[in-house]
């Protein structure tokens, strides 16, 4: 036999520890947390267990017990109101938005909160798409005026890195140069980089009622089928500076992590979307998996994969693993 034999190094809890290569803790993790005008409001998204509509005076409770677990970074999403939808997502950048407002007082109660918004059209959208509709054609280039007005607005009510998922070509470089324009260069571009077009984002257009009143994402949204055209991706956003680069979802694209953490000189974030939370929540519910070991083993497959950071509904629930 051999004389080399690896279970050495497995064979008691010190060892292990001494010899574990990938890290994994709360300074990792973003919590994704979904917002709602009103007040009293904790309204539970049914495809999505232990996740939340929160109205802003809930949720700012809910942001302090997580800066007590040691989770610093929320990206917040609004569930908007039909009637304040229409083609432009004008509500976006409106003055009273509830949303905007939020990002303030959640910015003036926790100034070392980190806090991220979405930029995109989808949640503000009559068309429930990511850019701007016409003839059943989502326009590229019409849409960028409108993500930066979006953009501004976030960086205005204090948004510390703003996140555009809607995947338009060349809005990196726009939205850089519209915060640079306004003095915002402090503010940071977290961009959804390789965003594919998945059938795991169920769950969050539930919560958000912004599914596409019709057709579907694949004229913006990647193939899944293609890992060679994320590095297309990255190399445009990294010349048009975008500070972070996501790759969403994570679990089904481990090898595009990988491929992006190799080829480029910025911190890498995944997205473990909604539907890839769901499946676990419905597992343990059924007791059919640990659900502790589930998300701990998930998590650390996508820092292994090379995520610096990781989007994730677990967060909470994972920091508090982390403490008992
Ligand atoms: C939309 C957006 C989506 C997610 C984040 N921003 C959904 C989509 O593209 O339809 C999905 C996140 C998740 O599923 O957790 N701009």
């Amino acid at each position: 036999m051999n004389t080399i034999r690896p279970r050495r190094n497995r064979k008691n809890s010190a060892i292990r520890q001494m010899v574990e290569e990938t890290h994994l803790g709360a300074q990792h993790l973003i919590y994704p947390l979904f917002l709602k005008d009103g007040k009293g409001i904790k309204d539970e998204v049914a495809s999505l267990p232990n996740n939340f509509r929160w109205s802003l005076d809930l949720l700012l409770p809910e942001i302090e017990a997580c800066l007590n677990l040691g989770i610093s970074t929320f990206d917040i999403f609004p569930a908007v109101d039909e009637a304040l939808k229409d083609q432009i997502a004008s509500y976006s950048y409106a003055s009273d938005n509830f949303y905007l407002n939020a990002i303030h007082q959640i910015k003036q109660r926790f100034p070392e909160a980190v806090i991220m918004t979405d930029v995109a059209m989808d949640p503000y959208s009559s068309d429930g798409h990511d850019g701007l509709v016409q003839d059943g054609r989502i326009l590229n280039d019409e849409t960028l005026p409108i993500l930066a007005k979006m953009t501004l607005a976030q960086a205005q009510a204090g948004a510390d890195i703003i996140g555009p998922s809607d995947m338009m070509d060349g809005r990196v470089g726009y939205l850089r140069q519209a915060l640079d324009d306004e003095g915002f260069t402090d503010v940071s571009i977290m961009s959804y980089t390789a965003k594919y077009a998945s059938a795991f984002y169920g769950p969050f257009r539930d919560a958000l009622n912004s599914a596409p009143k019709m057709g579907d994402k694949k004229t913006y949204q990647m193939n899944p089928a293609n890992k060679r055209e994320a590095l297309l991706e990255a190399q445009l956003d990294f010349e048009e500076g975008a500070d972070m680069l996501m790759v969403k979802p994570a679990l089904c694209y481990l090898d595009v992590i990988s491929l992006l953490k190799e080829n480029f000189p910025l911190p890498i974030t995944a997205y473990n979307v909604s539907g890839e939370c769901a499946m676990v929540y419905a597992a343990a519910q059924n007791g059919w998996l640990d659900y502790q070991r589930a998300v701990s083993e998930m998590l650390l497959s996508m820092r292994r994969a090379g995520a610096d950071g990781i989007l994730t509904y677990f967060a909470k629930d994972f920091a508090q693993f982390l403490r008992c």
